[in-house]
This record gives C-alpha cells, structure tokens and sequence, in this order.
C-alpha cells in the first residue's frame, strides 16, 4: 500500500502533453471516443491517454494546446507505387476515347510503359519525383507508408526502386515500410513467364531479402500478368528467405490467387473484386487483410464492387489504400480514397477510417505499434480541423490537416 502511494505520488514524465481535442483513438477499429483527452509521450510512445480531467501530476518538456477538433491516428496508406519514372497522362486520355486498360497493357503501354521510364531515370530524379507525391500524402495526414517496387523487373532496377524508398524515409518524417514486387509483369528481356519466375526466385528475392531492402514480397496474380502456380512457387521463396507476402488479386478476373495467398498467411490480398465466398473464408482463417482500392476501381470504371457484405460477414478486416500509381490510381490523398470507400462501396465512415489506419496497419503486420491509439503505441497521430471524426470522409480534397505528429514530434 504505502509502495503503492509512493509510486502514484511521483510525477508522470513526459517529453510532451498534447491536449485540447477529442479522440477518436481507432482501437479494435472503431472510432472508441475520449472527448477532450490529453495524450502524453514519452520517448516516441504515448504513455498516458485518457480524459484530460483524469490526468495526474506530471511534469512535460512541452505542452501543446490543439485549441479544438478531432485526434486520430496517423493515417496509413498500405499500398501505393509512388516510386516511378515519367507519368502515364496520355493513357488516361486513351481510355477515355474507349481504350481498355488490358488493350492498352497489349500494345506494349500500361505497366511496361513505367518499366521503361523507370528504368531510364536516374535515382535522383526518381527521389525528386516520388517525394513530391509523398508530400502531398503526408500533407493529408499519412505518417506510414508503403512503397512498392514492381517497375523495374530487373535486379539492378529494383534494387534502386526499394533504395529510393529507403531514401524516402531519410528525408521525409514517416515510416516507410518497402514491398518488393517484382513479379508484377513481364520484362522485355524475358519471353516465358515460368523462367522470369525462375530468374526471381533464384536471384532477385534472394539479394533483396540479403541487403534487407524489403519488409514484404508482392505479385500481380492475373491473367495480363502471372498465374497462381507462378506466384506460388514465388511466394515459396519469398516465405523461406522469411519474407510476409501479399497479393494483387482478382482485380481483373477471378483466378484463385487470393485462396492461394491465404494458404501463404499473405498480410493481405488488394483489389479483390472478384473474390468468390470461399476467398472470404480462407482470408478470414489466415487473418489476410482485404485492401481495397477504390482509386484503381474509379480509374479503370470498373463495375464489379468488392463484395463488402461477405468481408463484413466473415470479419475479414478491410484496408483502404491509394494505390498510388502513374497507370491505374494517380491517387495523392488516402481521405479521398475513404471518400470513395463509403460513396463507391457503401463502407461507413467509421469503417472508412479504421481501413486508414488500424486494419491498414494489419495489413502491414505493424498493428502492436500503428494504427490506433493507446498507451505502448507509437506516436504518430494527426489533430484535423473537423467537428466530428466523419468529416474526415464527407469533404473531397482540401487542407483538414491542423497538426501531424509522428513519433511524437509535430512535423507540421
Ligand atoms: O495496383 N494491378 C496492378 N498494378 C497496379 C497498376 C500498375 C500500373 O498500371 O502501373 C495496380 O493497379
Ligand atoms: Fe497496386
């Protein structure tokens, strides 16, 4: 007892208190309010959260007064490719003359068209161009990110993708988290699909995964691009040099390849529209992410929704990303994304900001530190000039941001 008071005597130490606003702290994916809160941290981690009037003596190095508005975790987009030469606008007009994206892809533009650019750009102008694009990301309250690979398909071209990637998290407050997705089409240099899988398998995985320049392995599994037997003689690699894997899956068509990844324990499976029920099930046993992508879906007027009830039915968590992409989703800002969740795909509000956050975070196996708030996590969160959390979803565009706070130090 007297150890007790002792203890609760001593003054909490902080580096920072934060207060001022309502949170909304994402836990178990649901908004999970504390009205006027303060949030201390300490060290990079929140170490007191709670109602402002409960707060016991402390001493801060800083004190920061929000002044109104809602707290929420730092968003977290799960799936982008900003890292590419050159920008595919002329294909954008193709398709509104009638193009399709496939059509497109068969006439040597689409995905080989950034293979080329990318590949021909220096790592510089690569680092110049995808930070832009990642300032306006995090200008719109991202402190994760996941960049993957996929437009250069050779070692020494992916190897400089994931560098500028690496760089990225250098020079820009967020976390970067790498994907290599190098089975993502097939290089000019390569007539059969089964040998470039071969040539991934047998030496690009294996130096990605030495130089540590991926925390995950990716594969488009589709039929412009490889099939289930492909991709899982390449996520057998992936899984023994010890690498999570993930999928782009039934986008286009339905090929199993989401069954297939579930069987892998994949982080996540992405597009996913034309997943079938038995595809729910084995994503609800494995724990696989169902991410979606209404970008790409938007872009491509696609009219196969994800099936949201079956996700819903089965609790499978759903992700929200930007897909962020020169071909499909020319996407830079994940609050629009949630706004087409809810529009295009009948997702609430409230789910819309737990697939930015708290399953995005499990979508990239980071969900014991990111993704909502509470005391032990990182923190990373955002404070936006809103009067309730919904707004985040009901404005298209414009600057929500009032303050971003990533590991505990306000960036803007
Ligand atoms: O996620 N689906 C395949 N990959 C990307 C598109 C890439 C591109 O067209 O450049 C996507 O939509
Ligand atoms: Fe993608």
């Amino acid at each position: 007892m007297t150890h007790a008071t002792g203890h609760s005597d001593r003054p909490l130490i902080l580096d920072s208190l934060w207060y001022g606003a309502h949170v909304a702290t994402m836990q178990d994916g649901l908004y999970s309010v504390i009205e006027n809160a303060a949030i201390g941290v300490r060290g990079g981690r929140i170490v007191w959260l709670d109602d402002m009037s409960k707060l016991p003596a402390y001493e801060a190095q800083q004190e920061h007064d929000f002044a109104g508005g809602w707290v929420t975790p730092g968003l977290i987009d799960c799936h982008t490719h900003l890292v590419f030469g050159g920008n595919r606008a002329g294909e954008f007009e193709q398709r509104l003359n009638g193009v399709s994206y496939q059509d497109i892809a068969k006439q040597g533009g689409g995905i080989a068209a950034s293979v080329k650019a990318t590949r021909e750009a220096s790592e510089a102008s690569l680092l110049a161009s995808a930070k832009r694009r990642l300032s306006s990301l995090i200008q719109d309250g991202v402190t994760t990110v996941e960049i993957k690979s996929g437009y250069g398909l050779s070692l020494q071209s992916e190897l400089k993708m994931l560098r500028v990637a690496a760089q990225l998290e250098e020079l820009l407050p967020i976390q970067v988290k790498r994907t290599c997705l190098a089975a993502h089409a097939m290089p000019p240099e390569f007539a059969d699909k089964d040998a470039y899988i071969d040539y991934l398998c047998e030496e690009v995985l294996p130096q990605i995964a030495d130089l540590g320049l991926a925390d995950a392995v990716d594969a488009f599994c589709e039929g412009i691009a490889f099939s289930t037997e492909q991709v899982s003689r390449y996520f057998e690699k992936a899984k023994a040099l010890g690498l999570p894997v993930k999928i782009h899956a039934e986008q286009l068509t339905s090929q199993g390849g989401t069954r297939m990844a579930a069987k892998f324990q994949a982080l996540s499976a992405d597009h996913i529209e034309f997943i079938e029920e038995a595809d729910v099930q084995a994503m609800a046993e494995s724990g696989t992410v169902a991410v979606l992508l209404p970008g790409a879906f938007f872009t491509l007027k696609e009219t196969q929704k994800p099936p949201i009830d079956w996700l819903r039915q089965y609790q499978v968590p759903m992700a929200i990303a930007t897909d962020a992409n020169p071909g499909t989703s020319p996407a830079l800002s994940l609050r629009l994304m949630m706004n087409m969740a809810c529009t295009l795909f009948a997702l609430t509000p409230e789910e819309a900001l737990a697939g930015a956050t708290t399953h995005a975070a499990k979508a990239l196996g980071i969900e014991e530190t990111h993704g909502s708030l509470a005391v032990g996590k990182t923190a990373d969160f955002v404070c936006w000039d809103v009067e309730s959390p919904g707004e985040l979803c009901y404005w298209l565009g414009g600057q929500l941001l009032k303050q971003r706070i990533q590991q505990g130090k306000l960036t803007s």
